[in-house]
């Protein structure tokens, strides 16, 4: 490698950096999104796009992030979609007792086929259900988890509620999801996403974009997590995505 080409590699680099991190935050105002996941069309091609590298490199993270806690006990897939993650998890933990929960019964059909083609459906348990009303009994689960899912919820603060009802006193709860005020940078890659490169049913609704827009501020969120029953939480928002972490 000539001195020239080692200079533009560390112009590309310095470039990059500056378009990542130098870019002021998007202020805008917040457009809910559709809810669940419910048209077939839609529903497979979001399927489509969960094999896209960033959704594996979020369930790799979720992953490690699971194996520090005890991998025993009960844990729930809140929106579950089709199921790479829950899949992914069985895979992995293999002593958790795992349910996925989702509104739509056209995108849990898809989680049901992943669980089946893995040869893990007697393994997870999937049921139809609002993160706002879920089918569990007070104090029953150890984990909730839920990734890119927050933004379609109608009403997050009633979840919450939900949420410390289910959990057992020592349960743990993770949430990941966009963050509306994303660095422009990002506005800009999941627009080109959504214009270019996603399926056509995912053009036609706006998304991913969509998804970015109806995020939640990390300020929201510490409005809405603060007027649940949870005391202990933590908020981690990064680039355009934010990390939460409560236990009862
Ligand atoms: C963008 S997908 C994410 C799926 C999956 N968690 C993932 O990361 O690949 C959002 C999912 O949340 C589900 N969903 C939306 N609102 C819901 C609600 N109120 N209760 C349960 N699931 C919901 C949708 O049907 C959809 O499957």
């Amino acid at each position: 490698m000539n001195f020239l080409q080692i200079l533009l590699i560390i112009l590309g680099i310095i470039i990059a950096l500056i378009l990542i991190f130098g870019l002021p935050r998007k202020k805008n105002l917040r457009k809910p999104s559709i809810e669940g996941l419910d048209n077939p069309e839609v529903a497979a091609a979001f399927e489509k796009m969960t094999n896209f590298l960033p959704f594996k490199l979020l369930r790799r993270k979720i992953l490690s992030q699971l194996k520090l806690y005890k991998s025993t006990g009960k844990l729930v897939d809140l929106g579950c979609g089709s199921g790479n993650l829950i899949v992914e998890i069985a895979k992995n933990l293999l002593n958790l007792d795992l349910i996925g929960v989702d509104i739509s019964n056209e995108i849990l059909n898809l989680a049901k086929e992943r669980a089946f083609q893995n040869d893990l459906n007697k393994k997870i348990e999937f049921k139809i259900g609002n993160v706002e009303d879920l089918p569990f009994p007070d104090n029953s689960i150890d984990f909730l988890l839920s990734t890119l899912s927050l933004h379609h919820w109608q009403d997050p603060i009633r979840a919450f509620n939900e949420f410390f009802r289910v959990l057992k006193d020592d349960g743990t709860l993770l949430i990941f999801d966009f963050r509306r005020d994303a660095r422009k940078f990002f506005y800009g890659l999941l627009k080109f996403a959504t214009k270019i490169v996603v399926p056509k049913a995912l053009k036609r609704i706006n998304e991913p974009l969509g998804s970015l827009q109806a995020g939640y501020t990390p300020k929201e969120i510490n409005q809405m997590v603060s007027q649940s029953p949870f005391n202990n939480i933590e908020i981690e928002p990064f680039l355009a995505w934010t990390f939460i972490e409560m236990k009862k």
